[in-house]
């Protein structure tokens, strides 16, 4: 038995300990392993090697992905399925696990469709992948987004001043809502739910007018005005699987903000280090049970399914039900927590 792994769209903390689980697992039962490079672009250039338990010694920890990943959709061009599928026979691979969100995940579904045997985990730092209560990698963006969050506060109050962060999340805002919790943000804007700016200067300035110097307001990258007429974004140009690329909805609050309250405001873009460095213990563990379990589904012959967490079980969950809709945040969570705390 030959089985194919690969790693696709955004790096995540804890993919690593995914391949090294899939890999360890898999030695158990006396299977080969291929390491599929950079996503579904390595199936499509047959740009695949062996991996060892020695090529996966060490990996547990390391941020990233050893096997490089990429946001090819293969389903952009006919001629590049075929070049999948006789490279998936060519390696002579009996199963394939991949790794990702609802893009990789959702080409893997189509690849089920046409019979190719093939199991995913779900990773995203975003959280918004269906069917799992929750993907890895987020413990970890969560964290250090709260921790940026933490470090903001006593610059802010030692300036007088407003700090807008800018988290990631361009559809769904599981990381700004539940970093701002955790960090006690005054504001937290998410996509979900389209903001007043009006509504969020008047927080600002009714925080100042209860005696405090400085406001911290959290933002997904996604978040929108309600009213685009009032405040403008820059354009975003779009990825192979049509998805905005985003960034600017800080710089952009922090000048209307500062217009419009008068209270000296800066903004912070968290970008990329949220997605960089090692997982955390939490994100480890549900790499290391997610590798284990892709096996065992393999195993079972348990194809087109992807592992899932629910409570505390890992469970398989259909393709097709994690990629058919995005998991946004749960409104009871945002209204009836995160708001609580709105200044
Ligand atoms: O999907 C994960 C994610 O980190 C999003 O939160 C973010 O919008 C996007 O990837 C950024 O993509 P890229 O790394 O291609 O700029």
């Amino acid at each position: 038995m030959k089985i194919g792994v690969l790693t696709g769209g955004g790096d995540c903390p804890g993919l690593n300990a995914v391949i090294r689980a899939v890999v360890r697992k898999s030695y158990k039962y006396g299977w080969a392993v291929v390491g599929i490079k950079k996503g579904w672009k390595g199936l499509i250039e047959g740009d695949a090697g062996q991996l060892t338990l020695d090529s996966v010694s060490g990996i547990l920890p390391r941020g990233g992905t050893i096997l490089g990943t990429s946001r090819t959709n293969p389903f952009k061009d006919e001629k590049n399925v075929e070049k999948v599928l006789e490279n998936i026979r060519k390696l002579g691979l009996d199963a394939l696990v991949a790794i990702g969100g609802e893009d990789t995940l959702g080409v893997a579904n189509r690849l089920h469709g046409m019979g190719v045997p093939v199991v995913g985990v779900p990773k995203t730092i975003d959280n918004d992948l269906s069917g799992t209560d929750y993907t890895f990698g987020f413990d970890t963006a969560l964290s250090i987004a709260t921790e940026a969050i933490d470090r903001l506060h006593t610059t802010a109050e030692s300036h007088d001043r407003t700090i807008v962060v800018e988290i990631m999340g361009r559809h769904a805002g599981w990381i700004a809502t539940m970093a701002g919790i955790a960090g006690g943000a005054d504001v937290i804007l998410i996509p979900e739910v389209p903001f007043d700016i009006e509504e969020v200067c008047e927080i600002v300035k009714r925080r100042y007018e209860n005696g405090k110097n400085f406001a911290i307001v959290a933002g997904s990258e996604g978040a929108q005005p309600k009213d685009s007429s009032k405040l403008m974004l820059k354009d975003a140009e779009e990825d192979e699987f049509g998805h905005v690329l985003l960034g600017g909805i800080g710089s952009v609050l922090e000048k209307e903000i500062e217009r419009r309250t008068g209270a000296e405001t800066r903004s912070v873009v968290l970008g990329h280090l949220q997605r960089g460095g090692t997982p955390t213990a939490a994100d480890r563990v549900l790499a290391t049970r997610f590798g284990v379990a892709a096996v065992e589904l393999i195993k079972n012959g348990d194809f087109g399914k992807m592992t899932a967490l629910r409570g505390t079980k890992i469970v398989p969950v259909d393709l097709e039900e994690a990629v058919k809709e995005l998991k946004t945040v749960d409104m009871d969570l945002y209204n009836d927590v995160a708001k609580t705390f709105f200044a």
